[in-house]
């Protein structure tokens, strides 16, 4: 398939003036400098734009520097970083001492004495520490914008854990930010093939006619890992797989297939119909959850050629955990388009193969009139939305096999994304950052949509938090394709 047009490239943002709080953190230097790296290389930051790198670590500007350096060493070609680090500087501050907020404000107050700039203030850091970060700086009126200025406050995933935690944080932010400050980050929203979803409904005539419970049998989304949960227990063993990949990033992917079209391709709009998916989500049946939930936690195997432990083997796991790594949700929408056909959600960690992937499959022709030639049963055509690694669009149809004889032969139409020549083209923090510099939401969770996820996974969690819980949690082995329970369930 060839494409028809190219991509017109971001322009630069405006300056701003970023500070991103957890400087030191994995976060910080596996996601954030590189982005931003990847942002410099493209044009697309501002010279002006200056960095306030914030962490609890006592350290001097050249040992910041340094310790950049060597973080980013891979990450980020020598000429980019030399082009970065000349605008960070480093910042050592408690957020717990009472001065902090003061400090800060001077810290930025020094950035902005040749001119004003926009604020961003990135929240890098664990999630227990976004209250009280929040609240610094609401109290020490750094929420506050100006007639020329903006602030915005950036927080990752997870936003609580559970409805309760989850309006908790958003009261605090709402004490001292209007929701249009507040980004709420998935970075599934900014890969490349997920946006594509919207594209290619909408942008084509083709699928939309067919896109509803008459002809679509079922859809099948799957975030299958091959990693464990590495050095993560701390979080991980809180968290367990639907919150860590369900009530955000599964969610999203759902919200996409399943919205109506907005008028038009704006924020407010692309968000409005995104919850509406969300609140026709049909609760699940608690006296019925194993039909439409199975979990499972992987023991010892191998992976990548390697013997890998079990997750209760894993440094930092309680012995007794069960939390779980693997999840298959099949989930209903309770509305005219989509009534009666199943989504199927499959995530887990430690399988075969990383892939993630969009599969919709419709339905069967009414009947065969090859039957008595020779096929009684015709495969029913399948779209699949390849995320990664494959970033493909393949439509999987019937056609005739070449030869005297008549018998069907599966053909795949493939678009294959990964063939572009990819320019403009930016990794998915780099996009989602600029989207934060820039202030447009479209890709970011609203507040309305967090709670109406978490409402429908809450009295789920609860179930799966409880020891005394009759769900069972089936062990699969690490490096296969997860548990045969979920194998059997599609
Ligand atoms: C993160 C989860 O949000 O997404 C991780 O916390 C998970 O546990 C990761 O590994 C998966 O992201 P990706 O982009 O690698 O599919």
């Amino acid at each position: 398939m060839t494409a028809t047009s190219s991509c017109p490239t971001a322009s630069q943002a405006a300056p701003v003036n970023l500070v991103i709080f957890g400087a030191t953190g994995d976060l910080a230097m596996r996601k954030i400098f590189p982005a931003l790296a990847s942002l410099c290389q493209n044009g697309l930051l501002s010279h002006d734009t200056r960095i306030l790198a914030v962490g609890r670590t006592d350290l001097s500007a050249d040992e910041y520097s340094n310790l950049l350096g060597e973080k980013l060493a891979q990450a980020i070609p020598p000429s980019c970083l030399a082009d970065l680090v000349p605008r960070i500087r480093y910042l050592r501050l408690d957020p717990d001492e009472p001065e902090s907020g003061y400090t800060l404000s001077m810290a930025l107050g020094d950035l902005d004495r040749e001119t004003p700039k926009n604020r961003l203030f990135y929240l890098a850091v664990p999630p227990s520490a976004y209250i009280p970060l929040a609240t610094m700086l609401g109290e020490a009126g750094l929420g506050r914008e100006s007639e020329d200025t903006s602030v915005r406050i950036v927080v990752e995933k997870p936003f609580g854990r559970d409805l309760a935690t989850a309006r908790e944080l958003d009261t605090v932010l709402h004490r001292y930010f209007k929701e249009r400050q507040i980004f709420r980050i998935d970075h599934y929203m900014a890969k490349e093939t997920v946006q594509n979803v919207l594209l290619l409904r909408f942008a084509n005539a083709l699928f939309e006619p067919v896109w509803n419970r008459r002809y679509i049998d079922h859809i099948r989304i799957t975030a299958a890992e091959t990693l464990g949960i590495g050095h993560r227990a701390g979080f991980y063993d809180q968290a367990g797989v639907l919150r860590d990949m369900f009530q955000n990033h599964m969610m999203m992917l759902l919200s996409l297939c399943a919205m109506e079209p907005p008028s038009i391709f704006e924020a407010e709009l692309v968000r409005d119909e995104r919850s509406k998916v969300f609140r026709a989500l049909r609760p699940l049946d608690l006296e019925r959850l194993d039909e439409q939930l199975i979990l499972g936690q992987y023991g010892p195997g191998m992976s990548g050629g390697e013997a890998v432990p079990g997750y209760l083997q894993e440094p930092g796991v309680r012995p007794d955990s069960i939390t779980p790594t693997f999840a298959w949700l099949k989930v209903y929408l309770d509305n005219w388009r989509w009534q009666g056909v199943p989504f199927h959600l499959c995530s887990g960690k430690r399988l075969e193969a990383k892939h993630t992937e969009i599969t919709v499959q419709f339905k069967s022709v009414p009947v065969s009139m090859f039957r008595k030639s020779r096929d009684e049963v015709i495969p029913p055509n399948r779209l699949v939305i390849g995320i990664h690694p494959d970033e493909v669009v393949r439509l999987e149809v019937q056609t005739k096999g070449q030869g005297s004889q008549l018998c069907l032969q599966g053909q795949s139409m493939e678009f294959s994304y990964g063939a572009g020549s990819g320019l403009g083209r930016l990794d998915d923090y780099a996009k989602v950052l600029l989207d934060c510099i820039t202030g447009d939401q479209t890709l970011f969770w609203r507040q309305d949509a967090v709670e109406l996820c978490w409402g429908f996974l809450t009295p789920i969690l609860d179930r799966c938090d409880c020891p005394d819980s009759e769900l069972p949690l089936h062990t699969y082995v690490a490096g296969g394709p997860g548990p045969k329970a979920a194998q059997r369930a599609g």
